[in-house]
């Protein structure tokens, strides 16, 4: 999604501006800009379609834009075609209103119309320039502003934003608003810096203000205000961000994805640790209590994406261990569904962003019916964080690579734990089996380190299949939910073809796909169905698929049938995803590696979909 940056001080600022949003290049984007300006110079805008590199390359590394007041966008198209012309910044025709957007407007054709009524016209596609023409159209108006333009603007439009505006009237200023789009703000000793996400600010900040829903920010030299939508002044809490600045750098790997699978075992280690103290599951800091856990009568997951494999994977664990109904949706699904929800259902809203559009809406679906909401999230103060009711933070880090990784295993690990915990407080196992399944939790990162060491046998063999078309991730029970994630993996960043189906379910029509070297993967880490998919598998082969099998230590007879294997170190059966997964993303990341693919930013994709 668009990353929005911005500087206020007494450095040049286009550098800054460029630094910070190649910190946002993740996010994914298709063209980029700076707005930079000096107190008494015209606000200069400098576009370039593509990479970062090519707006770097047009401004000398910025060094050919003077002015230390500026802001800068990367931009992934939603409202016409990615192209120069359609690039932000975006302003008015006499310049005196220039800014940029993230966030979709939805209302910006009736918006378009009213300003055309008064005789504006437009240069570009974009909603983002109608926003800011409406906001032009009331500083002429009211000449309230630009706060006040800002407020009026607000309560015309519909939909989600974050916004940088310059007003060439207000030299030394910038100002922020948003709604559902994510935007912070980090003030130094005579600077303030903007962004869309903290790992733009960290090289110069961790004190960082988290702008509320549908506020409006007055950004000075080191001095920030808040007003509400009603132009009143609001105070907003600073906060500390715990993340070193190391952490969102490659630290001599060659991708972010590599180093974020390698970063997993901590992951799971350091969201473990924050929930289990002195051998017991705690809670508290969610806010969920016992009576919380005993008084559920059935949970709803609900996500995007990765998440929702998380989701799938935990609909097995929860049902199985705690006994409760449990129920999976799309976020995208949930929220037009009008779902059949009671005041005994607890709506879990699963995210890595805690900003992706969909998830946000079901979420304020769940609050608006009276349901009770957890949110199991990673990026702290994220609007899903601060609008659920309870909220669990994943402690994976900052999560770079579009493609998840160490998030999703932190949030199986936080499923596993509430899971358990659940299926205690509602009698369903006894002491000993409680601390058993927290033993064999504590365990999981040093398995997840073995199976890490076998990385090369996995290079080895995507090097092999580098050059495969289709494939087909097959399991059943939990190895189903994990097939999910690992097909999930291949598509988005080695761009093969590949479906994930319960095993027992091809032959009801998928089979039909398989031929001479296809690869299918079987994941058979559940032992109780180990036979069952193996004969699956026979299937599969005796159709000329190419067999990878992915299983336990000790399993070893699945060599009678898969051509390549990867084994797993033994856990409880209900922890298995956390060690088979791992071999499922290196894969995908040595296939794609293997293939020359942009890796840690595949095609089409954004790492935060803000928008619907
Ligand atoms: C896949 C991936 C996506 C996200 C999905 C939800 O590798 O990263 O499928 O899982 O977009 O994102 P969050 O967790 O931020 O809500």
């Amino acid at each position: 999604m668009c990353g929005i940056v911005g500087y206020n001080g007494s450095e040049q600022a286009a550098p800054i501006l460029l630094e910070g949003l190649s910190r946002l290049e993740y996010r994914g984007y298709d063209s980029a800009g700076l707005a930079v300006r000096n107190a008494s110079t015209p606000i200069e805008i400098v576009k370039a379609k593509g990479r970062l590199r090519v707006l770097a390359e047009k401004t000398n590394d910025g060094e050919a834009l003077h002015g230390t007041c500026g802001i800068g966008h990367t931009r992934w198209a939603t409202h016409g075609e990615p192209s120069e012309n359609n690039a932000h910044p975006h302003a008015s025709d006499d310049r005196t209103v220039v800014g940029v957007h993230n966030g979709i407007i939805e209302n910006y054709q009736e918006l378009k119309e009213k300003l055309l009524r008064h005789d504006y016209v437009f240069y570009s596609d974009t909603d983002t320039e109608v926003a800011l023409k409406l906001i032009h159209y009331y500083m002429g108006k009211y000449a309230g502003g630009p706060v006040d333009s800002i407020a009026r603007a607000m309560t015309r439009i519909r939909g989600s934003y974050a916004l940088a505006v310059m007003f060439a009237e207000y030299p030394d200023e910038i100002f922020v608003a948003r709604k559902d789009s994510p935007m912070v703000i980090g003030v130094t000793d005579g600077a303030c810096y903007i962004a869309s996400d903290v790992p733009a600010l960290l090289k110069y900040t961790r004190s960082v203000y988290y702008i509320g829903n549908q506020q409006i920010a007055r950004l000075g030299k080191g001095t920030v205000s808040f007003f509400d939508i009603d132009r009143e002044p609001v105070s907003v809490e600073q906060t500390e961000v715990k993340w070193d600045a190391e952490a969102a750098e490659k630290g001599g790997f060659e991708h972010f994805m590599i180093k974020e699978i390698h970063e997993q075992p901590k992951a799971v280690r350091d969201t473990l640790h924050s929930l289990i103290k002195e051998d017991h599951i705690d809670l508290s800091g969610t806010g969920l209590t016992d009576e919380d856990l005993r008084k559920y009568e059935r949970i709803h997951i609900v996500a995007c994406g990765s998440a929702y494999h998380v989701g799938l994977a935990g609909q097995y664990i929860i049902e199985d261990l705690a006994r409760m109904p449990v129920r999976v949706e799309l976020a995208s699904e949930f929220r037009y569904r009008n779902p059949l929800l009671t005041d005994r259902d607890l709506v879990i809203v699963i995210s890595q962003s805690g900003e992706t559009a969909d998830s946000l809406a079901a979420l304020r679906l769940a609050k608006e019916k009276g349901i009770e909401t957890l949110g199991i999230i990673n990026v702290i103060g994220s609007s899903i964080a601060r609008e659920a009711d309870h909220v669990l933070y994943t402690l994976a880090g900052p999560e770079i690579a579009v493609a998840t990784t160490k998030a999703y295993s932190a949030q199986l690990a936080a499923v596993y734990v509430l899971a358990v915990q659940a299926a205690l407080i509602r009698g369903c196992i006894d002491e000993e089996k409680y601390k058993e399944l927290l033993n064999e939790m504590e365990q999981l990162p040093a398995k997840m380190e073995r199976v890490l060491e076998d990385k090369e046998r996995i290079q080895w063999f995507a090097a092999k299949y580098s050059n495969a078309r289709d494939m087909f991730f097959i399991g059943r029970g939990i190895d189903y939910a994990i097939s999910m994630e690992g097909s999930l993996k291949m598509k988005e960043i080695s761009y093969v073809h590949s479906e994930a189906y319960a095993a027992g379910e091809l032959k009801h029509g998928t089979i039909s796909l398989v031929e001479n070297g296809t690869l299918v993967v079987g994941v058979c880490t559940q032992n109780h169905l180990f036979e069952k998919t193996r004969s699956n598998m026979v299937e599969v082969k005796s159709r000329g698929a190419y067999l990878m099998g992915l299983t336990n230590y000790g399993n070893y007879s699945i060599e009678d049938t898969a051509d390549f294997t990867v084994y797993i170190p033994r856990t409880d059966a209900h922890f298995t995803t956390s060690l088979a997964v791992i071999p499922l993303q290196l894969l995908g990341y040595y296939l794609s590696v293997a293939r020359g693919l942009n890796v840690d930013k595949p095609r089409n994709l954004a790492k935060s979909v803000t928008v619907e």
